[in-house]
């Protein structure tokens, strides 16, 4: 197996091929004086399982991840997974207004065309996952951000919003902590309004768990809520650390105690790994078809 990384998630993608114990090439990309992208994988031959980690944000790596595949397929590569850490678009999942794209439907049915396999991370809906193809699976963070925070004296974990709360069931139940979700009701792009937690917040730890922070809005009226109750800490984790503008900024210098995010999108918080969940998964798929060894 050799694992092929484009311009995003690199730490990731090293990792990977660490954990899997095989061959790591960094694709070289640059652009043309036009913009264009012009990416190119070094060496002979392929003629192996070739996995691609590249995520589909912001856009123009999106080009890339096209253009590696075609690469990859004239080099000989056997089969081609496609690991994409964040899936972009995936939020655009169904037609909100007449007249606009199925974004995520869109993403999935021209990413696929020249692949064996798709593997995402926590994309925001599964159901986009349809929309490819070739078999395609999303692995959960879950277990890494439970284990991340396994000894920081968390209390209670909450999700967001309802949407979220599957999460929060998950990390509370494997941390052993109670779970609960908050009601979001979203009053533009950046604001949302949520309602007191049901729960009791009064001198808790609590985890907020999310699947990305873009501006930050949701995760900044959560923990307002939550210190409103009497919350002792809220430190918030999410998978897809998206951070549009000084988000980071913004939501370490205010009320939140402690900021995490999953290496998908890397980023200066982005210290928990997911790399041993897509190796597990990488390592039983080849397993199962013999296609695993060391280059
Ligand atoms: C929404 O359904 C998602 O799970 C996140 O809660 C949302 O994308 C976060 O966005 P923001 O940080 O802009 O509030």
């Amino acid at each position: 197996m050799i694992v092929i990384c484009g311009s995003s998630s690199r730490d990731l993608a090293k990792e990977l091929a660490m954990i899997l114990d095989c061959k790591f090439i960094l694709a070289s990309s640059t652009r043309f004086p036009d913009g264009e992208c012009y990416t190119r994988i070094e060496g002979e031959s392929l003629n192996d399982e070739v996995v691609i980690v590249q995520n589909t944000y912001p856009d123009h790596n999106i080009i890339e991840m096209l253009l590696l595949q075609d690469a990859a397929k004239r080099m000989g590569a056997k089969k081609i997974t496609l690991v994409i850490p964040y899936f972009g678009y995936a939020r655009q999942d169904r037609i909100f207004k007449p007249g606009e794209p199925e974004s995520a439907k869109v993403m999935a049915t021209h990413l696929g065309l020249a692949c064996d396999r798709v593997i995402t991370i926590d994309i925001h809906k599964e159901a986009v996952l349809r929309n490819f193809k070739c078999p395609a699976k999303d692995l959960k963070a879950s277990g890494a951000i439970a284990d991340y925070f396994k000894d920081k004296g968390i209390n209670l974990v909450l999700a967001p919003d309802a949407g979220a709360a599957g999460r929060a069931k998950d990390i509370g139940e494997r941390m052993g902590l109670p779970y609960d979700h908050l009601e979001k009701v979203r009053l533009s792009g950046t604001e949302v309004r949520i309602a007191p937690a049901k729960a009791d917040c009064m001198n808790k730890n609590i985890l907020i768990v999310d699947d990305i922070i873009a501006t930050g809005g949701t995760i900044m009226a959560a923990t307002t809520q939550l210190k409103e109750a009497g919350a002792k800490s809220v430190s918030v984790a999410c998978t897809h650390g998206v951070f549009t503008g000084d988000a980071i900024q913004r939501l370490t210098g205010n009320q939140i105690d402690a900021l995490l995010c999953c290496n998908t999108l890397e980023s200066k918080v982005s210290n928990i790994s997911v790399a041993r969940t897509v190796a597990d998964e990488l390592r039983t798929g080849s397993k199962r078809k013999g296609l695993l060894r060391k280059n």
